[in-house]
């Protein structure tokens, strides 16, 4: 924000990555080419997993996978602490979203609630990783395996987070990652799915240019005109704009992570006094936290105010604070369609009492601490 106050976000690009920008931009060639696919094999490199597809938003990416998979008049097992985009992707290949309580602690899906809620019926798993904190994949690991069902992991948040010192997409049949504007690798708009199954991406990628056998770009190369269309397909693919934003950020990625994680040890040490009132995110020993969010949880019970008049009195000191998430059971859509957090309290209750503080690379550390002394001065105010 210009005005002096601190958002919950905060993009800067550097030279670099507007020279990759303009390189594009006078190239000759804007859309999916030589950028997406260099960016791609980036992608492969960082994470070292052979098979990527970039696409144009996560929501089309996990889209994607689950036509791939088949889900259509099938359940699907997932979380409702997400972002609707989750259980979106689900209903629009034809799937039915079946919701598993959380873990109150990690806000990711409890595998044992996943065990509960899985049928005859369920074709598919898909966990999110919340925040950047990725979810339990030993035990939905041991559940995909014991039911022979895949695992699509919705990593919109967890692009740099290992688990056991893995990257997402070795732990599930394909992983999808976001750079939405918000996220901690971002090109405004954009996706990306990632496996270790080709064929699986091959049917991704095809599925995501309207099935053709070979694109624009594809057909330059190899100077030939003719394409088929054996299969349906969607208009999900990546730009070269938009994939050089991403070349760009990711030569900063590492730099810009270590930054996030110094950010968070910052509000570590500063809020760890407040814990009669606020709790502070728990990482579990098996993974490597990407902090894209840093996501607090009000204890109600020992305030005098709501969580809204919580961030509202934040607001008003200039800190821009956000609820992720309030479970997808709360919106219209899914009440009308017979959904609720009767017996998903978990979620119901993380609903009401997260708050994401400030998070971004150019946070400076005297900002991070001007976030936590309002936070503090307003428990001390309003606190039992
Ligand atoms: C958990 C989660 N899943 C999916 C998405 C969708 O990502 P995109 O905006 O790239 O479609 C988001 C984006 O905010 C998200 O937070």
């Amino acid at each position: 924000m210009k005005d002096g106050r601190i958002p919950l976000y905060d993009i800067r690009l550097d030279s670099g990555t507007i020279a990759e920008v303009r390189d594009t931009l006078t190239s000759g060639w804007l859309t999916t080419g030589p950028k997406v696919r260099k960016f791609e094999k980036a992608v492969a490199a960082y994470l070292r997993m052979r098979y990527t597809v970039a696409v144009s938003s996560a929501t089309a990416g996990l889209n994607l996978c689950l036509q791939a998979v088949g889900v259509e008049g099938k359940e699907v097992v997932t979380t409702p602490f997400t972002f609707m985009a989750t259980v979106e992707a689900i209903l629009q290949s034809g799937g039915i979203p079946v919701m598993a309580d959380i873990d109150p602690d990690t806000l990711t899906v409890d595998p044992d609630e996943v065990t509960r809620k899985i049928s005859h019926k369920t074709a598919c798993l898909l966990p999110v990783d919340i925040a950047g904190h990725p979810a339990d994949y030993d035990s939905l690991g041991d559940i995909a395996q014991a039911s022979g069902l895949p695992v699509i992991a919705d990593a919109s948040h967890s692009m740099g987070a290992k688990y056991r010192g893995k990257p997402i997409p070795r732990l599930a049949e394909a992983a999808v990652f976001s750079f939405h504007s918000t996220k901690n690798l971002t090109c405004g708009e954009g996706g990306m799915v990632v496996s270790r199954f080709g064929p699986l991406v091959d049917i991704i990628r095809k599925a995501s240019l309207h099935g053709l056998t070979a694109g624009a770009y594809a057909r330059r190369l190899q100077k030939k005109w003719l394409y088929d269309v054996e299969q349906l397909g969607f208009k999900a693919n990546m730009s070269d704009v938009h994939a050089a934003i991403d070349l760009g950020q990711l030569r900063l990625f590492e730099k810009n992570q270590a930054r996030r994680r110094a950010i968070a040890r910052r509000y570590f040490t500063r809020l760890a006094s407040l814990d009669d009132h606020i709790a502070l995110p728990h990482i579990s020993e098996k993974v490597e936290h990407a902090w894209h969010l840093f996501i607090i949880r009000l204890h109600l019970s020992r305030l005098k105010i709501t969580r809204d008049r919580f961030i509202g009195l934040m607001s008003r000191r200039g800190v821009e604070c956000g609820v992720h998430y309030q479970p997808v059971f709360n919106f219209t859509l899914f009440k009308e369609s017979g959904y609720s957090g009767q017996y998903l309290p978990n979620a119901a209750y993380a609903g009401k009492r997260v708050v994401s503080l400030p998070m971004y690379p150019g946070l400076k550390l005297s900002q991070v601490d001007y976030v936590c002394e309002q936070v503090s001065d307003i428990i001390s105010r309003h606190g039992r």
